[in-house]
């Protein structure tokens, strides 16, 4: 019998793999010729069958029917692959089914030794090994001077995750906010600056104070909407503004200076919505002058005494691509990817029936160059190899482009599986409960700050973040506060009444978990707490499994189940106490 590896800290395969490889050895035995053969391994669908099951006897069956005389049905070639399997602790039994399925049980003994193991070097070691050392995640990225809406406000809670899943698994992830911080609009937003605040100097702090006390994170909702309908019925105010982008993008110190006010407003209302959902976006490093007195986040002061300093700024939005554009317009050029079109630049893309514009008619550059520029910057300065974008699913398209022009210059691979990779996870919308498109605010009427912080109050983020989390992202979902606190369903209210059900009981058991670990592995006698280890044992494949479908609802899932199987154990299962033994809920733990 192959002993079973005891002492590695590191997970390295998870159970899944360790199933497959020994699954792998059995079938070059059984079906030698077949040299790709990949084993199908998957949880039993019933679990009165077993833990796991092995589905390759039905495919093999139909490919080598009438070649290979040895077997005469899928049966046969099922218990052929049982027999040939070498011997292995992990394995209790097997048994064979219909089509050649075989149902594996594992080991009890196996499997509470492997959870000693987990217990014993610590949840770090449980994270599977992924095919990538470092990620972009392109999240939240609302839009200066604009309303942050509640489709940001998904992209921030699900691109967090989806950088907390890739961080834990070892990879390191650039969390980018790719706020729209550029473009023909600031030339309108400046001038109405200007007017609005003719008195101040516009460096001033309290200038950003009165711009902030108009409203918090609408306030420039109204500041944008204001300036908009100047723009478009004032000529003379038009032709300001067409002037000011130009004395903008020149880098005129006037313009430059009221370009990164508008920006740190803005900035600062995003980070109140970060600060409060415990979500951390970039920082990034700046180069400094000895000396420098360099502007802090939280409003205050630093002088740098280094060259380096960490700045902490949330903001690689689309102004900082901007200087990349025309060179990585040349690379695509050269590569005879761009075409002139009505007097525009594009990009044509094979199966669709637009180009990809990627020079406008007057010559400025659009979304899509910065995102040409910044893919360029991410894969070739960055060096990441997995490129994940996290916006509603209206932008796919977009995206699609992108992803297509870039493979065609080469450089991201033609097979989307290999890496460097780029991904759009796209998500649905947030649905009111009429079924329509859910708005922060209801139109009929505006709450007042209490009942905004009454409401905070009452809804725990964490429930909010779930009830985002849980859903298949692509679907849309219905915005319900009953729903999301629910303490008995599919809620992270639930999870958190598990949670805080189990913490009761280590404390009120008075075991010491250091000391468990030197007791060595428990007993899995009763159903219910092999069913709880198994689902322990799994969690490293749920975890590879949610980051390669860049889907946090698998861990939700996978959450929800691992909750109810404690709970289902605490209720059925005694738990010691001195004299007699009674369930922890009959000892009044609970
Ligand atoms: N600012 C954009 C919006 O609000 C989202 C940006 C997404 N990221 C990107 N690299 N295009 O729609």
């Amino acid at each position: 019998m192959a002993p079973a590896s005891s002492s590695a800290p590191a997970m390295g395969l998870h159970l899944k793999q360790k199933i497959a490889k020994v699954f792998e050895e059995s079938l070059r035995i059984t079906v030698p010729y077949e040299l790709d053969i990949e084993p199908a391994i998957a949880p039993c669908q019933n679990p009165d069958f077993g833990d796991y099951q092995c589905n390759n006897a039905m495919g093999l069956w139909s490919k080598i029917k009438g070649k290979d005389t040895l077997f005469e049905s899928s049966e046969l070639i099922g218990e052929a692959i049982v027999k040939n399997l070498p011997p292995s602790a992990m394995i209790e039994s097997c048994s064979v089914g219909q089509n050649g399925f075989v149902n594996i049980t594992l080991s009890n003994k196996w499997m509470a030794k492997s959870i000693h193991e987990m217990l014993v070097h610590g949840i770090k070691t449980w994270a599977p090994e992924l095919p990538c050392k470092r990620a972009v995640v392109d999240f939240s990225s609302p839009n200066i001077a604009k309303e942050m809406h509640v489709g940001h406000l998904r992209s921030t809670i699900i691109g967090d995750t989806l950088a907390r899943m890739l961080e834990y698994s070892n990879v390191e992830v650039l969390r980018r906010n790719h706020v729209g911080d550029w473009g023909t609009q600031f030339g309108m937003l400046i001038e109405f600056f200007f007017e609005k605040f003719p008195s101040k100097d516009i460096s001033s702090d309290q200038a950003i104070g009165d711009l902030e006390n108009l409203t918090w994170i609408s306030p420039f909702k109204a500041f944008y909407k204001a300036s908009k309908l100047r723009f478009d019925n004032n000529p003379v105010f038009k032709e300001r503004a067409q002037r000011a982008v130009v004395s903008l993008q020149a880098g005129e110190e006037k313009y430059r200076k009221a370009w990164a006010q508008i920006c740190e407003i803005s900035r600062r209302g995003y980070e109140k919505v970060y600060q409060r959902l415990g979500v951390h976006l970039e920082e990034r490093v700046m180069l400094l002058k000895f000396g420098t007195r360099i502007k802090l986040f939280n409003h205050k002061y630093a002088i740098s005494n280094d060259f380096f300093l960490f700045y902490p700024s949330p903001l690689q939005g689309e102004s900082f691509y901007n200087p990349y554009i025309p060179a990585v317009l040349k690379l695509l050029d050269e590569k005879g990817l761009v075409k002139e079109s009505e007097g525009a630049c594009v990009v044509p893309i094979e199966g669709k029936r637009i180009p990809l514009i990627v020079v406008k008619k007057d010559g400025g550059y659009n979304y899509a160059s910065t995102d040409l520029a910044a893919l360029w910057y991410r894969l070739n300065e960055e060096r990441a190899e997995w490129i994940i974008y996290v916006t509603d699913v209206g932008q796919r398209e977009h995206f699609e482009m992108i992803f297509s022009a870039a493979k065609r210059a080469g450089w991201l691979p033609a097979d989307r599986n290999k890496y460097p990779k780029a991904s759009h996870v796209g998500f649905g919308l947030v649905l009111g409960e009429d079924g329509k498109r859910f708005r922060t605010r209801s139109k009929a009427k505006e709450w007042t700050a209490e009942e905004l912080d009454g409401t905070a109050e009452a809804v725990s983020y964490g429930a909010v973040k779930y009830a985002d989390l849980k859903n298949n992202r692509t679907t849309n979902y219905t915005f319900n506060f009953d729903q999301m606190l629910n303490d008995k369903g599919n809620t992270a209210v639930y999870l958190q009444y598990a949670h805080a059900r189990i913490c009761s009981i280590i404390k009120r058991s008075v075991k010491d978990v250091d000391e468990l670990k030197k007791i060595g592995p428990v007993e899995l006698a009763h159903p219910d707490e092999r069913a709880l280890g198994l689902r322990l044992l799994q969690f490293p494949e749920i975890v590879e499994e949610a980051c390669t479908k860049l889907l946090p609802s698998v861990i939700c899932e996978y959450l929800y189940n691992l909750s109810e199987d404690a709970t289902r154990l605490y209720t059925n299962c005694q738990v010691r106490k001195r004299a007699g033994s009674y369930s922890a809920r009959q000892q009044g733990w609970l």
